[in-house]
């Protein structure tokens, strides 16, 4: 396994990697994702094996533009504008797939229906342009851990079984996508993440809760899960916790390893911040991690799931 810098010639092994059916990890706006050829059985069982995924669990299938999608799954009105609007970037669309879609059935669990994004990464969009097919890509974590918002989290956590990971610096936005089902109406929100709700409802209208049967199984309710255990809402933290805060920090004593999401309460960098102060304050010594109170409006929503499920019983 190398940690490489994505210039041209070892986009030029990536590609060429995926082709042959191996894995390669590269970064996306959102978190850095585990590529598998999506078309290749053999690739996407590797795939699952590397993270010790579920095998119920389905893989979003990532592509270099919208032109791409609409060979993969059936787009209606409302999918059309939420891609003119948000593609490339933090959307996932749950859609019915096409027959003959250039997708294992195996990445799909079994359902009709698939997620597909195009990501708003130069890297990311440069490597699905030269493996020319699209790349079902999880996040690049070992399944039910912290996602990577960097290389070093890959390559720590993932590194002796992927073939290569592109460094292409922190992620930017630092949550996953927001994930919607069309397959219905209204649609539902399966995953709140990078893009607001608000905003989505804006252009299709109310978003109804995921629930009842399906799984889209990121909602798993443990997940996203540090090995210190989580105490959410907390105003302060005492001996043998560390503080992850959000705008003013309470007093604490000097012992407790402390960091804050953003100084000035801003919900982007916190979203941006999160998974990589989670792994920093997730020491040894430390038996919880407390975290302050998080405003669940736009991001924040998105925020406050990771840290439910981060703070479930396992
Ligand atoms: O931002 C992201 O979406 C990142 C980057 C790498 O693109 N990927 C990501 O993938 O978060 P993953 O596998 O960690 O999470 C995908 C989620 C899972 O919860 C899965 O159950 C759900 O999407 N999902 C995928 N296909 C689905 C489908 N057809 N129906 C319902 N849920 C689906
Ligand atoms: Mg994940």
């Amino acid at each position: 396994m190398g940690v490489v810098k994505p210039v041209k010639s070892s986009l030029r092994r990536a590609a060429a990697a995926i082709r042959q059916a191996r894995l390669v990890a590269f970064p996306t706006e959102t978190v850095y994702g585990l590529g598998a050829l999506a078309g290749s059985p053999r690739a996407v069982l590797r795939l699952y094996a590397a993270k010790g995924r579920p095998r119920f669990n389905p893989l979003i299938a990532h592509v270099a533009t919208a032109g791409e999608a609409h060979r993969l799954v059936r787009f209606d009105d409302r999918a059309e504008l939420l891609a003119r609007h948000f593609w490339p970037g933090p959307l996932t669309m749950v859609l019915p797939r096409l027959p003959g879609a250039a997708v294992s059935r195996i990445a799909c669990a079994g359902l009709p229906t698939l997620g597909v994004r195009v990501p708003d990464h130069p890297v990311a969009l440069a490597l699905l342009r030269a493996a020319g097919r699209p790349i079902v890509a999880p996040s690049a974590n070992p399944s039910g851990r912290l996602s990577p918002t960097r290389a070093g989290d890959v390559a720590r956590t993932l590194g002796g079984r992927v073939t290569m990971v592109l460094d292409g610096g922190p992620c930017r936005v630092g949550l996953e996508s927001t994930i919607v089902d069309l397959t219905c109406r209204p649609a539902r929100l399966l995953r709140p993440g990078g893009i607001a709700r608000e905003a989505i409802e804006r252009l299709i209208g109310r978003l109804d809760a995921a629930g009842g049967a399906i799984i889209a199984p990121g909602m798993l309710e443990s997940h996203y899960a540090p090995r210190a255990r989580l105490r959410l809402r907390a105003r302060s933290a005492e001996a043998g916790e560390a503080f992850l805060g959000f705008g003013q920090m309470p007093p604490l004593a000097p012992e407790i390893p402390a960091l804050n999401l953003s100084p000035n309460g801003d919900l982007t960098e916190a979203a941006h911040n999160l998974f990589s102060f989670l792994q920093t304050l997730d020491r040894p010594h430390v038996r919880t991690i407390a975290v302050a109170p998080i405003p669940t409006f736009g991001v924040g929503l998105a925020i406050q799931d990771r840290l439910a499920r981060a703070a479930a019983p396992r």
